[in-house]
């Protein structure tokens, strides 16, 4: 008997329920929704693209240029614009911007057109992971960990609206990769 929950069991005749869509990764900064999407998509043999690099493409600016030049409104507007872009494109994996789904058109798009994952982390694993990097404007201040506790807080209730949620642990990405695949067997449309 083929084990339903085997994520890597062929697919039956007509495909997994989530198949025609996109798998849009959603969470905060630090929750590995690049690194672990690039690996998911490499797994399903989709396409991969990143919100935020989609946008410098665009922009041909960096994620802290457009910040500082432009502010974070004209950020927020264009992530908008290249979200739904990116939604109208086959199905494939997408690892979205930390703030993305906080806007209510954008989680109403990926309602329709993608199987949004919340990529959950504590504080604690958000925070060691986002000091590697300097590329991320608002937690260029003084009290960092303090404002991305704030914003655990303040964004769980949008976060936990996405279909899926899946901890992200430390350890193998590919653990990670394969909670989201046994996830989304269990993901019917509404
Ligand atoms: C942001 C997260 C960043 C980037 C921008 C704003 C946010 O993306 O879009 O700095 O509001 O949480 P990552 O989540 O990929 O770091």
């Amino acid at each position: 008997m083929p084990d339903e929950t085997d994520p890597s069991r062929p697919d039956t005749i007509t495909g997994p329920a989530y198949a025609g869509r996109t798998i849009a990764l959603v969470g905060l900064m630090g929750a590995g929704k690049s690194t672990v999407g690039r690996r998911l998509a490499e797994k399903l043999g989709r396409a991969f693209y990143d919100s935020d690099a989609e946008i410098e493409k665009a922009a041909g600016l960096s994620i802290s240029d457009i910040f500082a030049l432009h502010g974070e409104a004209d950020f927020r507007r264009g992530e908008k614009q290249v979200l739904k872009r990116l939604l109208d494109l086959p199905p494939h994996v997408l690892a979205t911007g930390g703030g993305a789904f906080l806007d209510a058109e954008t989680r109403a798009v990926m309602k329709e057109k993608a199987v949004s994952v919340w990529l959950n982390a504590d504080l604690e694993t958000l925070w060691r992971r986002v000091q590697k990097r300097d590329n991320r404007p608002l937690l260029k201040r003084a009290d960092a960990k303090a404002h991305l506790s704030n914003l655990v807080a303040e964004r769980q209730p949008f976060y936990s609206q996405a279909d899926l949620h899946v901890l992200s642990k430390d350890g193998p990405h590919t653990n990670t990769v394969n909670a989201i695949l046994k996830a989304l067997q269990t993901w019917t449309p509404a």
